[in-house]
């Protein structure tokens, strides 16, 4: 069978670890697939720098938008972050020419998602991004086919392995808060501005497309309720622990009797819920729907080879083209309203 052709754009934490392990599982890939799997363009900044992969057969592009208008791909994998620039350019320009998209960046599905999802329909591509919500946990996958004539009650959980990280060492290790960030930092869990980490956005970025998928709600992390946890001390962790409870910062979304609340914030869980359990840069996503009942998935929420993982998951799916990839179908159907969120008193 043809190879399925991909440009990958962006090669940092989690670009290089796709290109590493498509080389080093190509054969078992090409079996399970179908038909190989094959890089044949790349795009990042500085063409220089070395990535710990080869990447001496693969068309260099300096311009990921010209990649994606030009190159001989069949996926364009979008892997630099940023909810605007090249990001969204590039996206733009693939599924304009009818490329499947693969993306792991929930800040440019959170700002125009729909809209993309819409672009890929009209174009008959598919717009994967389980990458872009918990890590390596395949949370879309679950919300969009296997939950199918479910009604979602709630989806909560810890969405963000850079907090989880830094909350676990600051409470096990007595370690302080900007030593616990750079090592996150250091080990590629942070964003490339890590404000977006600690002060929620980036919980707020992949609620609003589980809020979405799950509810039927249009995109709207503007709207969510937000509180980061850039003002938590050791002494509040330690304050919580001697009265049985854990923090940890939660995204929320539930149905109400007026809509549909989000919010994100420090939570204190009890000692011996599973959810105070996990640890370090593990995320943990919660289901409640009628049918199936509570699921609740648990696995590492970043870092290359997890995030890599979904990738990598997406891209297969593409080149099995599986019937059920093929529908883009929950995002923005207008099912249910948004609620603002109020704090209890
Ligand atoms: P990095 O900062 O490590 O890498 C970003 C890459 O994009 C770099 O290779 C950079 O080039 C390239 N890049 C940036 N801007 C441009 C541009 N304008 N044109 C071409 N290339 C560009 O990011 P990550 O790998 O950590 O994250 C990538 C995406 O995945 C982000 O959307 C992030 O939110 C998401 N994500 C990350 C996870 C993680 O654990 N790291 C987990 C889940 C999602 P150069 O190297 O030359 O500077
Ligand atoms: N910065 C993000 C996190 C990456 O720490 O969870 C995974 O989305």
């Amino acid at each position: 069978a043809d190879a399925l052709k991909i440009g990958i754009a962006g090669l940092g934490t989690v670009g290089s670890s796709l290109v590493r392990i498509l080389g080093e599982r190509a054969s078992e890939l090409a079996r399970t697939c179908g038909r190989p799997i094959t890089i044949t363009a790349v795009s990042a900044r500085d063409k220089s720098r070395d990535r710990g992969v080869d990447l001496s057969a693969i068309q260099w592009f300096d311009s990921a938008v010209d990649m994606a208008n030009s190159a001989d791909i069949d996926v364009f994998v979008e892997l630099m972050g940023g909810a605007e620039g090249a990001a969204d350019q590039s996206v733009r320009a693939a599924l304009s020419r009818g490329l499947h998209v693969v993306t792991a960046n929930k800040a440019l599905l959170a700002r125009c998602g729909v809209e993309l999802a819409v672009m890929a329909e009209e174009k008959g591509a598919l717009l994967n991004y389980e990458a872009a919500v918990a890590g390596g946990i395949p949370v879309i996958k679950a919300l969009r086919e296997s939950l199918t004539g479910n009604t979602v009650s709630r989806v909560y959980g810890i969405m963000n392995g850079t907090c989880n990280y830094i909350l676990t060492r600051m409470e096990k290790e007595g370690l302080s808060f900007e030593a616990c960030l750079k090592e996150a930092q250091r080990l590629g869990y942070a964003e490339a501005d890590p404000t977006f980490d600690i002060e929620g956005n980036d919980t707020a970025h992949k609620l609003a497309i589980l809020t979405t998928l799950a509810f039927g709600t249009q995109i709207a992390a503007d709207e969510i309720y937000l509180e980061g946890i850039s003002n938590i001390s050791i002494e509040d962790i330690q304050a919580a622990a001697d009265l049985g409870y854990r923090i940890k910062l939660l995204g929320v979304a539930l149905r109400t009797d007026t809509g549909i609340e989000q919010r994100v914030h420090p939570t204190m869980v009890p000692h011996d819920s599973v959810i105070a359990q996990v640890d370090g840069v593990t995320n943990a996503v919660a289901i409640e729907s009628d049918i199936l009942g509570e699921l609740l998935m648990v696995g590492p929420g970043a870092g290359g080879n997890a995030t890599a993982s979904a990738v990598l998951g997406d891209i297969a799916d593409i080149a099995k083209s599986r019937p059920g990839a093929q529908r883009v179908p929950v995002l923005g159907n207008p099912a249910a309203s948004l609620a603002p969120y109020t704090q209890a008193q």
